[in-house]
């Protein structure tokens, strides 16, 4: 039955910081062929897709979200020869490949830029966002940088203001221009002609603004001393309704091409406005980016409440989709303590939709404590103190017990957690209860249930305040989730289903069997994945690692 699905419905997707994940070559940042050589793993561990972080030649002001060359590797990652390894080799291992778009902007060393920049009357000016002063020879408005300051730099060669959302050697580019639209796009066929199997598109909502460039109004929920991009409402920075013809037409190029390539838009937004990125006919991103599990206060009633309304907002044949951490975020397991993190792990991939997860997350990675002299993120340099900088979340991938974690064999460019000697991949993968175990145990299960995969959601009673439950139907197959995201126990009282149900999965690893859901216990932090009607499955219990 879920032939009718395509692998981006029914697959988990990995996300990689390819600074981060391996270094092969000792210079203590992660590289290609370092990727390459872990595909193993990430087949083992059972996800189907990588999506890969920006890895083109870039000058790192924003570690790669500047491209210089949207179509070559930087030498820091390798070359574009290893890039084809590493694709022929997941495509061996059945994993597809998703790559970063970023066509919001380039760098300020991308050489359109350059150009750009030399002439008011430069044929590629217009590749740009320039303006004259505002009245007062201030910037033009009251646009901001997401990363702190106004929105616009002035160039005093050509006497203008260019517009960068994020930092000043991030120009945005304006696709409005339909050369730069056909740039684009050629940088999208380069890739899908290489045999990549999508893109994850950056800033998707941000490609056009507003063409008649008025202020943002004041954020009257604004707090101070919180993130000050936030002081405005980004109503005409961004999410311009003009800018859905450009992603219907990036739509159609991805189509275009044969064995179903993926468009996935990084989209921050409310659910209403989210929504719209799927097209009126389904005709834009097949995935707008679900990020409410990384924003959401965690607790039973208010996750509960963010499902329903997300499921109750899909446009009719939209699919679903759920991120858990990315590379922008703080960690799950910082954000929501090593234990809840595997009841988040569990929710994230038995939740109806493609779920997306973070490298490290599957064997708890935590924030990283970065000290001033060693931060690396431009958001924290120019915005210092408030907790947005990204380096906690970005430190090397802990794969075993030996000298930087096995990532490296110099000192990485982000230090390693102190805590790498027990939480790395070579212990999890000899303890059957570890995280790691966990995520493998889930993904094999789901990997052969189609009602976990594809199956209709159904929010449960569960008869406790802590404890979310659901249930994922295909045909005569159900399946019960039954997440406690507090730290007591409790005796839940099912009764939708009732009677009694197998545990196929706790998150400690160490349970299985019936269990009767008129009075199911709940361990603190603990979820319970069960099969409803599971006369088959009694026959044949699962092993627990
Ligand atoms: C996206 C990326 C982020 C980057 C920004 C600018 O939000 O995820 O890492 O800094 O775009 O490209
Ligand atoms: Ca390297």
């Amino acid at each position: 039955m879920t032939e009718a699905y395509r692998w981006w419905q029914r697959g988990v997707v990995y996300q990689i910081y390819p600074r981060s994940f391996m270094d092969s070559n000792g210079d203590g940042i992660g590289d290609l062929p370092g990727i390459t050589a872990r595909l193993d793993y990430l087949q083992r561990l059972g996800v189907d897709a990588i999506w890969i972080s920006p890895f083109y030649p870039s000058p790192m002001a924003d570690f790669g979200y500047d491209i210089a060359n949207y179509v070559d590797v930087d030498p820091i990652f390798g070359t574009l020869a290893d890039f084809d390894v590493l694709l022929a080799a997941a495509h061996t291992r059945g994993l597809r490949v998703i790559l970063d778009l970023v066509p919001n902007h380039t760098s300020d060393q991308h050489p359109w830029f350059r150009e750009s920049r030399t002439a008011r009357d430069n044929p590629k000016r217009d590749w740009y966002l320039w303006r004259d002063p505002g009245p007062d020879g201030g910037p033009p408005n009251n646009w901001l940088s997401n990363f702190g300051g106004s929105a616009w730099a002035w160039d005093a060669a050509t006497g203008q203001y260019y517009l960068h959302s994020f930092v000043k050697e991030q120009p945005d580019l304006n696709l409005r221009n339909p050369a730069v639209e056909a740039a684009i796009a050629d940088v999208m066929r380069f890739w899908l002609d290489r045999g990549v199997d999508g893109f994850r598109a950056d800033v998707m909502h941000g490609m056009l603004k507003d063409d008649q460039w008025r202020d943002n109004p004041p954020n009257p929920h604004w707090a101070p001393n919180s993130n000050p991009y936030l002081a405005q409402l980004q109503i005409y920075s961004r999410n311009r309704p003009d800018a859905h013809p450009i992603i219907a037409r990036m739509r159609r190029l991805v189509d275009s091409y044969p064995g179903d390539r993926v468009l996935i838009g990084e989209i921050y937004l409310p659910n209403e406005q989210l929504m719209q990125y799927y097209g009126p006919n389904l005709d834009e991103a097949h995935l707008p980016f679900n990020f409410q599990l990384i924003a959401l206060p965690w607790s039973a009633p208010l996750v509960r409440q963010a499902v329903d309304a997300y499921e109750a907002a899909l446009p009719p044949g939209g699919w679903p989709n759920w991120v858990l951490g990315n590379h922008d975020r703080h960690r799950l397991a910082s954000r929501v303590g090593p234990a809840q993190a595997r009841v988040g792990l569990l929710l994230l991939l038995t939740l109806r939709g493609t779920p997306t997860w973070y490298y490290g997350d599957e064997i708890g990675m935590q924030d990283v404590p970065i000290p001033p002299e060693q931060v690396q993120d431009p958001w924290e340099k120019n915005v210092p103190g408030l907790g947005l900088g990204r380096d906690p979340e970005r430190t090397p991938m802990q794969w075993d017990a030996g000298p930087y974690a096995g990532f490296s064999t110099v000192p990485p460019w982000l230090p390693v957690a102190d805590d790498y000697r027990t939480v790395n991949v070579a212990m999890e993968e000899q303890d059957p209860t570890s995280s790691l175990a966990l995520c493998r145990a889930v993904l094999a299960l789901r990997g052969r249930t189609p009602a976990l995969q594809v199956g209709s959601y159904r929010a449960v009673p569960a008869g406790d305040p802590d404890v979310f439950a659901y249930l994922r139907t295909a045909g005569d197959s159900r399946w019960l989730v039954v997440l406690n995201l507090g730290p007591e126990s409790h005796t839940c009282v099912l009764t939708d289903p009732g009677g009694t149900a197998l545990i196929q999965v706790s998150t400690y690893l160490d349970r299985q069997g019936t269990a009767a859901l008129s009075a199911l216990s709940v361990r603190p932090h603990e979820g319970l994945l069960l099969e409803c009607d599971n006369t088959l499955l009694l026959q044949t219990p699962l092993s627990p690692a």
